[in-house]
């Protein structure tokens, strides 16, 4: 019982990662706010959907949770989100940022509305809700309480290392994973700690396209189920992860690495304004002593 007392919010918890970082976070003895798309919220703080679904099968198993259907990427629904772990439970001690949407397409076919709806629910869905934390955090340290709180956000491979088909996604991703090294260092001076995961599992999301490699075996461990990924989360979400903050950690099935991100490479300085001429030989010396980046995802 890693989480026991701790109040959550699971962003886009009513399926696929959020619903198995809802479940895992309850078993650890969080109280749980599973947030997810339209769900219709009762007094008891039940719902249909499915994040209704999560929050009875969080009760039916001993545990405390309510629903909530807020647009996490909308400002007054993000901090009406905040505020409904306030009201349930007096208090938030940690936000995992996961819902998202895909609209995959190359760059040369993406619409407008694709890439402002992509960028909205993983980038505006980030900040949202963890600017609203981020208040009742201060705001508690202000009057005094001790905080130790918590952001886990959601980046992606696509965000760390770019991916083919997915320029709105990996961008958005890789913002993600820069927004979490500023509030780590941003929240650190209010008790919070801020890291990101990059996951891999099988979900509505990725379920079509990697149909094989994806597939749960019949029997053994199945290596891609979306619980796999939820012990970190539960982790990172716990006091026991004080002190760690501001990384990315990639994370499917037993793996667990940390992404060793970008860094100051080989420079040269010359002292003075470049003569246009002369950069490309000072550039390609540098990328000679530079290691190659990772490849991009569905590069061939
Ligand atoms: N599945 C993977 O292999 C994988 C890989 C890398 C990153 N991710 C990331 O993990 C997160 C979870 O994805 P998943 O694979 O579980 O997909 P999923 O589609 O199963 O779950 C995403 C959930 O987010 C909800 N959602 C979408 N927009 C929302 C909004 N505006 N407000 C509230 N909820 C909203 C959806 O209704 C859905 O239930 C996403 O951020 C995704 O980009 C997943």
């Amino acid at each position: 019982m890693i989480c026991e007392g701790r109040v959550a919010v699971v962003t886009g918890a009513g399926r696929g990662l959020g619903r198995a970082h809802a479940l895992e976070l309850a078993r650890q003895g969080a109280r749980v706010v599973v947030n997810d798309l339209g769900a219709e919220v009762d007094g008891s703080g039940r719902s249909g959907g499915p994040a209704g679904e999560v929050v009875d099968e969080i009760r039916a198993a001993g545990g405390e949770a309510v629903a909530n259907g807020d647009d996490v990427a909308d400002w007054a629904g993000a901090e009406h989100l905040v505020a409904t772990a306030v009201d349930a439970y007096g208090r938030l001690d940690v936000l995992v940022n996961n819902a998202g949407i895909l609209r995959d397409r190359m760059l040369v076919s993406t619409s407008e509305e694709e890439w402002d709806a992509v960028v909205r629910v993983h980038l505006r869905g980030h900040f949202c809700p963890t600017r609203h934390a981020a208040a009742h955090w201060r705001d508690r340290s202000k009057a005094g309480d001790d905080i130790d709180a918590r952001v886990v956000n959601t980046s992606s491979g696509a965000g760390l290392l770019g991916s083919v088909g997915q320029a709105a996604y990996s961008a958005a991703k890789a913002g993600i994973a820069a927004l979490t090294l500023v509030e780590a260092v941003e929240l650190g001076r209010y008790g919070a700690t801020a890291n990101a995961i990059a996951p891999a599992a099988r979900t509505r999301m990725t379920e079509a396209v990697f149909a094989d490699t994806m597939a749960a075996p019949e029997d053994g461990f199945d290596a891609m189920a979306p619980d796999n990924v939820s012990p970190l989360v539960a982790w990172l979400a716990s006091a026991d992860s004080a002190g760690v903050t501001g990384r990315v950690f990639e994370v499917e099935a037993g793996k667990i690495s940390v992404a060793d991100g970008w860094r100051h490479g080989p420079e040269v300085d010359r002292g003075q304004r470049w003569d246009p001429e002369e950069v490309g030989a000072a550039v390609r010396d540098l990328l000679a002593k530079a290691p190659d980046p990772d490849p991009v995802y569905g590069a061939s």
